[in-house]
């Protein structure tokens, strides 16, 4: 599959996002936390609201789309964050009133959210700006294991080593032998950490991976 990669517009946040969701399947404890709902058409239309407001008040935000040549259609996207000021500040997880059903719901979510945050900034915490961490990276079921992820993540990863930012990855399974093509390192395999009151919910594992900036 020929493959085109470039930076999203405000209309691509949908089609990338059925693709993530698409990726995952409903099955993934974090992404069903954070995103209620996102294998309907209405979850995934809050999904869309809260990353436009998203990428619009937070500069860091960097979408990538990959899209079919052949067909035009989008398969794939990544999302960044890259600090070149000022290190990431603890901003609480949130989105419009409806996002989540219960404020318990809303709470675990939050939590999950902080948890990650939290491995992220162990890494930001030791090393010097510019930063980046890849937040979103999924490819459409139908279209994976033909190059689109290695498309994006070296167009990503053109983009970090331009700047020199060392960078930080919360990885699954499948990302991790992406990931480590591009040159990150498994640093540790976390369970990440909630307070008690969410104690009976599924365990969320991560590879926490890392790379070094190249100048
Ligand atoms: C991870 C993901 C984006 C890879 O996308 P993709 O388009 O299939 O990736 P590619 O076709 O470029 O394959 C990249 C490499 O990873 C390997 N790979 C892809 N998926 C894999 C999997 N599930 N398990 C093991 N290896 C895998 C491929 O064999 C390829 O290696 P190679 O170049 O040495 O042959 C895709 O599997 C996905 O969306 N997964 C669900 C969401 C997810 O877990 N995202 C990562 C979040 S951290």
């Amino acid at each position: 599959m020929a493959v085109k990669v470039e930076l999203a517009n405000d209309e691509d946040y949908l089609p990338i996002l059925c693709c993530v969701f698409d990726a995952y399947g409903g099955k993934h404890e974090y992404i069903n936390s954070l995103f209620p709902r996102n294998m309907t058409e209405e979850g995934r239309k809050v999904a869309e609201q809260r990353c436009l407001y998203l990428s619009q008040v937070s500069p860091n935000v960097k979408w990538y789309k990959a899209t079919d040549t052949s067909t035009g259609k989008i398969v794939g996207g990544t999302m960044w964050n890259i600090y070149t000021d000022k290190k990431p500040t603890a901003t609480p997880l949130d989105g419009p009133p409806g996002t989540w059903e219960t404020p318990f719901d809303k709470g675990y979510a939050q939590a999950l959210y902080e948890a990650s945050r939290l491995l992220e900034r162990s890494f930001f915490d030791t090393h010097d700006l510019p930063l980046a961490a890849l937040s979103v990276m999924a490819v459409a079921p139908n279209y994976q294991y033909r190059g689109a992820g290695t498309a994006l993540m070296n167009e990503g990863m053109k983009a970090v080593d331009a700047l020199g930012a060392g960078c930080v990855i919360l990885a699954t399974d499948a990302g991790r032998w992406l990931y480590e093509k591009s040159g990150f390192r498994v640093r540790r395999h976390v369970t990440l950490e909630l307070p008690e009151e969410y104690a009976d919910r599924p365990k969320s594992r991560v590879f926490l991976m890392e790379r070094e900036r190249r100048t």
